[in-house]
């Protein structure tokens, strides 16, 4: 794997450090991010994107306001690094985990005694949610590996790689975990409008560790999948509600076809990624700005005065999902849910198998407070 960490902490310097997304595939070059309202950049700007990394970003976002406050009085403390986790979390409404990360923290520094504990358990709370990132992805890895035959072309959108989590990645580590069995995986990488996560991210991943990979316009997916050329679809994930998966845009038209052809559709997340509370209408979809679209760097595309709309995701309902790839097994819709003491199980409705998320959930409530639901 030659893609260094996605964002890290740096101990030296109490700073965060980041890979700017926004860069990639020309230059690969780290940001030292000392306050959380770059943070908050970099963020809107997606110099950090990727569901799983946005969690990992929250979480150190509040322990950077808790380390880089001067305020020494615990109620001031708290009050302040709140308020900045507040500002971090409505950076980008539709992903879960960012504000999953942030709630993780901040509930963990709610029992500090004073501002210094606050400053040690709210690091602490982050590098331990970085350090699961990876665990979880290596799992999610194993996991999905045995789903691929030993040869085959797998589609994926957008980048669910190593850039969108601390490392290796949610799709793209089912795919390195395959292909570290010594399976024969070629990989089509959809280009994924507007902003090229696919042909700037997973191709330079990919391509950086030796996986035969092929880009391709998002449009090309269907005629591929009729020729043949497609043996199943793997993609991330930002927010699995009880009904649908929310991805990058164009992910659902790529179910639809996968579906149409009789293709494998499968997603690959972790638990921070699901909030089951919700369900499709109650989530925000990001809509993001005009030139995104109207302007290929200097090159105008959509001529002075007409309208663009650039939504940053779908929603693909669960029954076009062949399973979810999770750190704790695969789980193939439609499935029942409830909660036991080691965290929420979910039983697929006719086999009767389960899996259990072993740590509690986070769920989102429409009301915008987010709650650890009580186990048991
Ligand atoms: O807007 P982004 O780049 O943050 O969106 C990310 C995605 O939609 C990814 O495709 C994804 O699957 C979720 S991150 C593993």
């Amino acid at each position: 794997m030659k893609t260094d960490m996605t964002i890290d902490w740096d101990d030296d310097e109490s700073c965060i450090v980041f890979i700017d997304q926004t860069l990639l595939p020309g230059d690969c070059r780290t940001v030292r991010c000392r306050d959380t309202d770059r943070l908050a950049r970099a963020v809107m700007r997606l110099e950090i994107r990727g569901a799983p990394a946005l969690g990992v970003a929250g979480a150190y976002g509040v322990a950077l306001a808790a380390v880089t406050s001067r305020q020494e009085d615990l109620a001031d403390l708290l009050q302040e690094v709140a308020s900045a986790a507040e500002s971090l979390k409505k950076t980008r409404p539709t992903a879960v985990n960012l504000a999953w990360g942030i709630d993780r923290v901040m509930e963990r520094v709610r029992g500090a005694q004073d501002a210094g504990d606050v400053r040690r358990i709210a690091l602490a709370e982050a590098k331990a949610i970085a350090a699961e990132d990876l665990e979880t992805c290596l799992a999610i890895g194993r996991h999905g590996a045995g789903l691929l035959p030993d040869r085959c072309t797998v589609l994926t959108h957008c980048n669910a790689g190593a850039l969108a989590c601390t490392a290796w990645g949610t799709a793209l580590g089912v795919i390195r975990s395959a292909a570290g069995m010594g399976k024969e995986v070629r990989v089509v990488a959809c280009e994924t409008r507007p902003l090229h996560q696919g042909s700037r991210l997973t191709a330079w991943e990919l391509s950086r560790d030796g996986v035969d990979v092929t880009v391709i316009t998002d449009s090309s997916s269907a005629a591929m999948m009729r020729e043949g050329e497609i043996d199943l679809v793997i993609t991330g994930a930002d927010r699995i509600t009880r009904d649908a998966v929310f991805n990058k845009i164009g992910t659902y038209m790529h179910a639809v076809c996968a579906h149409h052809h009789g293709i494998p559709f499968y997603v690959a997340a972790p638990f921070s990624t699901f909030d089951l509370s919700e369900g499709e209408r109650d989530v925000v979809i990001e809509m993001r700005g005009r030139d995104e679209i109207a302007f290929c760097g200097e090159k105008q595309l959509v001529p002075d005065g007409v309208e663009v709309r650039n939504p940053a995701f779908d929603a693909t309902p669960l029954s076009l999902v062949t399973a979810v790839i999770t750190e704790e097994g695969v789980i193939s819709p439609p499935f029942t849910h409830h909660t036991s003491p080691e965290g929420e199980v979910f039983k697929h409705v006719t086999s009767g198998d389960s899996v259990t998320a072993r740590r509690p959930v986070t769920h989102r409530l429409k009301t915008g407070v987010h709650h650890t639901l009580p186990s048991g």
